[in-house]
């Protein structure tokens, strides 16, 4: 049986500010669901001021009619959130008509068809305050580096590696690279998560392992208008690496771009639902995961995988390099290199004094 995972999301409007996304935004997503019959089942939840939908269906990915539901979803979220005068109501839905694809009009998308295996553990990870290329760091780690991945060394499934597709940002282009044998070039362009950008991971037989969002919002909105807030889902288990493999990259708190105004690099924090809130200078970054099985296009299970003491070392480690970098304040390397901050609201400031200059 083919089976669809799709992970749609935006950000319709934050309360208090971009803090977080109001209940009565979550209650009504999955009133629609619910009501829906173009999927078979669904999990909404949050991620800071990002309302997140996951979905399980059997029509295939860019499906038109999945994608009308999530943007109806996000069309009525920001009636409430205007009526309600949530902050920022609408801020993700850059376009007024549907045209078939949310992809392009502001939310962020992933999504992946595969054959349902006898067990398909599926992990969705999402974020707040931070951009797509987030996700370089863990899936280098969880499918290229044996230090942290023991399958790529021990299981035979899994010794002959990953093939990695990366996006250059700016290009619009692909390129495929082997792991390992491409590793040192797939390193050159992955460490630099602001440009190139890893699509989607897949083993050499080329059944899919992950997939991510790569929407940059600051393009395609021609303006500053809030981070990306990616998305990822990692197929785990019989092959792929294990559920616990794919978390524990997140057991070190990454520095990643974003955070207060999406201006500034800090620790990407891993955190329960209960606690994916962005608080301290609109942050820091943080990461949720919902982990479920996929059986018969049905959710089964869904789990809060770093609502666990096991990450509490990686949140107070986080918290301890957020005191330290804070206190840079409006100094680089917090503050993010000036090129990137040409997507942000600084060149406005930089116009007014460029008069000064005698
Ligand atoms: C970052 C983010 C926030 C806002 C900041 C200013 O992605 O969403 O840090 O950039 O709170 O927001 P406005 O301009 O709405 O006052
Ligand atoms: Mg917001
Ligand atoms: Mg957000």
């Amino acid at each position: 049986m083919k089976t669809t995972v799709s992970v749609i999301k935006a950000d319709v409007g934050g309360c208090p500010g971009h803090s977080t996304c109001n209940q009565k935004l979550i209650d009504n997503a999955k009133k629609i669901l619910k009501k829906s019959k173009v999927i078979n089942d669904f999990y909404v939840t949050h991620c800071g001021d990002d309302l997140e939908l996951i979905m399980v269906h059997g029509k295939g990915v860019n499906n038109k009619e999945v994608h009308k539901l999530a943007w109806s979803v996000f069309e009525s979220g920001t009636k409430i959130a205007k009526k309600e005068e949530y902050h920022g109501a609408g801020q993700d839905l850059l376009k007024n008509a549907f045209s078939g694809n949310v992809r392009g009009m502001g939310p962020g998308v992933a999504e992946m068809e595969f054959e349902e295996r006898k067990s398909d553990p599926v992990l969705v990870f999402m974020a707040d305050k931070t951009e797509a290329g987030a996700w370089n760091f863990p899936l280098y780690k969880i499918f290229a580096d044996p230090f942290n991945t023991a399958g790529l060394v021990i299981d035979p499934h899994m010794h002959e590696g990953f093939l990695f597709e990366v996006l250059d940002a700016r290009t619009g282009k692909t390129v495929q690279l082997n792991s390992p044998e491409e590793i040192y070039d797939l390193l050159a362009l992955i460490g630099s998560p602001g440009r190139y950008i890893i699509k989607a991971v897949y083993s050499k037989k080329k059944d899919i392992a992950a997939v991510t969002s790569t929407q940059k919002l600051s393009q395609m909105a021609g303006r500053y208008v809030g981070k990306d807030d990616p998305v990822m889902i990692c197929r785990a288990q019989s092959g792929f690496p294990a559920v616990g493999e794919v978390l524990e990259p997140f057991a070190f708190p990454y520095l990643v771009s974003g955070w207060m105004r999406g201006s500034h690099n800090g620790p990407f924090i891993p955190v329960s639902q209960r606690d994916a809130r962005c608080t301290r200078f609109d942050g820091p970054p943080r990461v949720i995961c919902i982990g479920f099985q996929v059986a018969n296009r049905k959710i089964i299970g869904p789990q809060d995988m770093f609502d666990d003491p096991a990450f509490d070392l990686a949140r107070q480690k986080a918290n301890e390099i957020a005191d330290y970098i804070r206190r840079h304040g409006p100094f680089q390397p917090h503050r993010l290199p000036d090129e990137e901050m040409e997507y942000t609201t600084m060149p406005a400031v930089m116009k007014k004094l460029s008069g000064k200059f005698k």
